[in-house]
């Protein structure tokens, strides 16, 4: 099903403000979409809106064209699994799974051929008589999620549902979500504060922050062109550096005079306009060359040094104390306060407007 947001604004009664403003996305048939922002930015106000778990104040929500607005929750045809998937604690696994179609009166037949469907996927067959209780926290996430499926939905709605997981089994639970999406081509909407998550598994990440959508797209768009600094600094581990200087003579000169940088001729033509303005440079730390010889070269200090197996991370230090975060291959040597000359991969720089944070490039 495709899902489309028309100028969705939301007023929270008693609130001043609105939380969300002026929301347009289009979802389509099959997408996996990742809504993403930092805490409190409205991620869950949206996807309960879409769910008609909460009022929408302005514009429309459309599913295959028609207006959702006013359609109650329960014949939207959506399924949705909260952060707190709290499950029947007297209930066996089986049962938990079944009851939604129990309580739609569904027959015996069907949701026996379903819940197995569903067990079969997730791999919980064995766990189907055990309670809650004598089941593991991932087989619980799982059981939540098989409770959501068997109902077959048009629409996916998942808010955080890894939150509570540890490291490997959320990591095991993201590539086991991918499969069952390609599996199943129900259209997804995924919430999550984890760049990683939506990094990994959406077809179309939105980006979030402060009530609005910051940008739309595939996930190489956000790491390659990112459309300002707010998106540039909140995609990419570790975070990318930000250079702030000023455009002379086409040439892009740090504010501290440490750094220069001669930008491509396609990147000199964009920043025509921007020439004895203000303009900050994004840089990935990855894209630092280390034992830089030719080209724009800078040299600093390395402070930090921390060693992740492939890579390692250095916290690097200019003579006027400015601090860049440089990624290297592991293998390669650095020690504690050596001094190490860097270079740039031209073809790698961001361009930003300071005032607007715009992207130029
Ligand atoms: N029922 C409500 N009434 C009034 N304000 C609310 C209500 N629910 C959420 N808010 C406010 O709306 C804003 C967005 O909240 P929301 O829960 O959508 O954020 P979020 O992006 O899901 O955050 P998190 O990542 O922490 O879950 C917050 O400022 C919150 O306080
Ligand atoms: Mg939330």
């Amino acid at each position: 099903m495709n899902v489309v947001l028309k100028n969705i604004g939301k007023k929270y009664e008693g609130r001043e403000e609105f939380t969300l403003k002026d929301i347009n996305l289009e979802i389509a048939d099959k997408d996996f979409c990742v809504i993403l922002g930092p805490s409190g930015c409205g991620k869950t106000t949206l996807l309960r809106m879409i769910a008609g778990l909460n009022s929408i104040t302005e514009g429309d929500l459309l599913f295959d064209k028609k207006r959702m607005n006013k359609v109650p929750s329960k014949d939207r045809d959506i399924a949705m699994v909260f952060q707190s998937y709290a499950l029947y604690p007297h209930m066996t696994v089986y049962d938990n799974m079944a009851f939604s179609l129990s309580m739609r009166k569904e027959r015996k037949k069907v949701i026996d051929e379903r819940v197995m469907e569903a067990a079969e996927l997730l791999q919980i067959k064995e766990y189907l008589y055990s309670k809650p209780s004598d089941i593991s926290g991932g087989q619980r996430q799982r059981v939540a999620l098989g409770r959501a499926m068997v109902r077959k939905p048009s629409v996916f709605l998942m808010d955080e549902p890894l939150s509570n997981l540890d490291a490997k089994l959320r990591e095991h639970m993201r590539v086991e979500l991918v499969r069952l999406h390609k599996a199943l081509g129900t259209t997804s909407i995924y919430v999550t504060h984890d760049q990683t998550e939506a990094m990994t598994m959406a077809t179309k990440i939105v980006l979030m922050n402060d009530g609005k959508i910051q940008q739309a797209g595939k996930p190489d768009e956000f790491y390659n062109r990112p459309e300002n600094i707010f998106v540039a600094k909140f995609i990419g581990s570790p975070t990318m550096n930000i250079i702030e200087g000023i455009i002379k003579e086409g040439k892009f000169v740090a504010d501290h005079g440490l750094i220069e940088i001669t930008p491509s001729p396609n990147d000199a033509l964009k920043l025509k306009p921007f020439e004895g303005k203000l303009v900050s440079v994004g840089i990935r730390p990855e894209r630092f060359e280390s034992g830089g010889e030719f080209g724009d070269t800078f040299s600093a200090t390395v402070d930090v040094v921390e060693m992740l197996g492939k890579e390692k991370i250095l916290y690097a230090r200019l003579d006027n104390g400015s601090e860049l975060v440089i990624s290297t291959p592991g293998h390669f040597e650095y020690a504690v306060d050596e001094v190490h000359s860097f270079g740039f991969d031209v073809g790698a720089i961001h361009f930003f407007d300071t005032v607007t944070g715009l992207r130029i490039n």
